[in-house]
């Protein structure tokens, strides 16, 4: 049976919130990715997303709500959450803080971890959801582990097919790039994932923001390979190799790949981002032999979008993906 996809009105909203009170599993856009929501008080219905996308442990996940007030209720605020909560919620940014004692979340929701990530989205679909459900929202992106993350409900129904009740349906994410994770529990602020917001309008926002590399104990879900389509990814490409495609940026394309498609003729970072999951996704074919990408500035969004393709391009870490990547089964058992 594959999942229903509705359209995001209103009866869609209201039956979607009903799905989240009973411990249902909802697939619902936000303007970074579409997102696996399931109710974060219930330890079930989290352990439920957890078994739906394949993760191969408990990954800590971001707990939607939404707004400031409520996020308060979850989490402790110190000065600086205080700024960036102010500058960017709603919108693409995770804030990770120490979480209060008595907040009333699943421990599974933080996978035991004594911090919270917490996020209230911009999307009006998530808002709508997060009303009508009046509760916080566990929502990882709404992909089986280590694959893109989706942009659009056709890709949920894809990847993670009869997992959910609800796919709630409206049309491409605006962002198309995932939120950004930033540690404000100690001093000074960490940058555990790039994403939507840009690190410059961090550091412009709160000073000094320190870097984290992969593997890192504090972000526990930046493995190095992840958001991997099924071929293998050519990063910096300047020619072809045979039956490669391209993800072109810029203006002028180099010449020999099957196929081209244009993350952003006029090397605009904003529409590469938007683009950049679904372009993967449509490339993904086993046709061709792999995907290469041309250079992507490393500023602004660049950096986002450059920290996936680093990730897409990755050894894969289980067997079956080398020397033929393509082979690579759905769902083995990489830790991604
Ligand atoms: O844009 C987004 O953030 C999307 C939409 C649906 O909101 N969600 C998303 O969730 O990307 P997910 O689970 O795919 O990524 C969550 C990231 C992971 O890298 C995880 O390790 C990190 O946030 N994270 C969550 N809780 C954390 C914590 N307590 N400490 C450190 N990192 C944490
Ligand atoms: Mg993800």
């Amino acid at each position: 049976m594959r999942a229903a996809t509705a359209r995001a009105d209103a009866a869609a909203i209201l039956q979607a919130a009903t799905f989240l009170r009973e411990g249902r599993l909802v697939a619902f856009p936000t303007e970074t990715v579409y997102g696996l929501g399931g109710d974060a008080t219930n330890d079930l219905a989290v352990a439920a997303i957890f078994e739906a996308k394949a993760r191969p442990r408990f990954n800590p996940l971001i707990v939607h709500v939404r707004d400031l007030a409520h996020a308060e209720t979850l989490a402790a605020f110190n000065m600086p959450a205080h700024h960036a909560a102010a500058r960017f919620w709603p919108g693409p940014l995770t804030l990770v803080l120490r979480r209060l004692p008595g907040a009333r979340l699943s421990l599974l929701a933080s996978a035991g971890f004594e911090t919270l990530a917490v996020r209230v989205p911009a999307h009006p679909i998530a808002q709508a959801l997060l009303r009508e459900a009046d509760r916080p929202i566990a929502a990882p992106s709404a992909n089986r582990s280590g694959r893109v993350s989706p942009t659009e409900a056709a890709h949920v129904a894809e990847d993670l097919g009869d997992n959910v009740a609800l796919i709630l349906d409206d049309g491409p994410s605006p962002v198309g790039l995932e939120s950004t994770v930033l540690d404000l529990s100690e001093e000074p602020p960490v940058l555990l994932r790039p994403g939507a917001v840009p690190l410059e309008a961090l550091i412009e926002l709160l000073g000094p923001v320190a870097l984290t590399g992969s593997g890192s104990p504090k972000s526990p879900g930046m493995l190095a390979s992840h958001y991997a389509p099924h071929l293998p990814v050519r990063l910096a490409a300047t020619e072809a190799c045979p039956g490669e495609s391209l993800l072109a940026f810029g203006p002028d394309a180099p010449p020999g790949f099957a196929e081209v498609l244009w993350l952003s003729r006029s090397g605009d970072l904003v529409e590469a981002a938007a683009n950049l999951f679904a372009m993967l996704r449509r490339l993904d074919r086993p046709h061709l032999t792999g995907i290469a990408v041309m250079p992507i500035p490393e500023h602004g969004l660049g950096r986002a979008i450059n920290d996936r393709l680093r990730r897409a391009a990755a050894p894969r870490e289980d067997s079956n993906s080398s020397p033929s990547p393509r082979k690579r089964a759905e769902g083995s058992k990489g830790p991604r």
